[in-house]
């Protein structure tokens, strides 16, 4: 089963996800009147800045609660997959925060974005990187193997290193300007059963609900000596991977 979302779920156990998004929006630099795609929008928290900058802003997410919510704040939000763009030459920039590491395709991805832009448009993002979660998921690839369950099988992410990205990024099309690899270890404000809630429903929507709940609380108990070594605050292990290029 894929991943569903829901907006309040999000708003109460992610709420940093768009709170880390500050560096990133720098690096997009939104300028007004500029048309601007944000794809994986999600709740529009970050469209609304883009906004607010003075740019024309799309949104596009897979969640249509999640265009909802984007939509009560006013942004315009469509639902798309990310996999399917069909924008052509439509935007200055696209701007992707914490979303690309769902989408299983990149090189799809990739080519829709840079249909999308106009020549010399840029793409600006930031997501999940190699190593990205590693502790997380080795929690739960361990829990779940304990009931017979090949984690691998249901694994949606997509956690690429920099020179794989970069090489993907080049092929569609683009200049890197920057690429980087970084470390971002995440207090996680209602633990890793909150998180589970929030992120794992491609593992745990898999099986009946009970057995959801049993291996929830197992894979917590696993990744507590990594990630809640205090007892007291979990800190999930991000590795972020953030980006600017140019359309060629
Ligand atoms: C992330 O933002 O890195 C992430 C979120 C949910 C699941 C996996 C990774």
């Amino acid at each position: 089963m894929s991943q569903q979302w829901s907006a309040d779920t999000y708003a109460e156990n992610a709420a940093y996800v768009p709170a880390f998004g500050a560096d990133v929006l720098a690096l997009l630099d939104p300028k007004p009147g500029e048309d601007i795609l944000d794809l994986g929008c999600g709740d529009g928290v970050l469209s609304e800045k883009i906004a607010a900058a003075g740019a024309r802003v799309i949104g596009v997410d897979a969640s249509a609660d999640m265009v909802a919510a984007a939509r009560r704040r006013g942004v315009d939000a469509r639902v798309a997959d990310g996999h399917a763009l069909d924008f052509s030459h439509a935007f200055d920039a696209v701007f992707s925060n914490a979303a690309l590491h769902w989408m299983r395709d990149p090189d799809r991805v990739l080519v829709g974005v840079h249909r999308a832009l106009r020549r010399g448009g840029r793409f600006v993002g930031e997501m999940g990187g190699q190593g990205n979660v590693a502790a997380v998921r080795a929690a739960i690839t361990a829990a779940l193997a304990e009931e017979g369950i090949d984690a691998a099988a249901l694994d949606p992410w997509y956690f690429p290193s920099a020179e794989e990205y970069r090489c993907k990024l080049e092929a569609a099309g683009f200049v890197v300007d920057t690429i980087v690899l970084f470390a971002r270890p995440t207090p996680l404000p209602t633990g890793i059963e909150g998180w589970l809630d929030t992120f794992a429903g491609p593992f745990l929507n898999a099986v009946p609900v009970a057995q959801a709940l049993r291996l929830r609380a197992r894979i917590a108990v696993l990744a507590s000596s990594t990630l809640n070594a205090a007892g007291d605050t979990w800190q999930a292990d991000y590795v972020r991977l953030r980006f600017r290029a140019r359309s060629q």
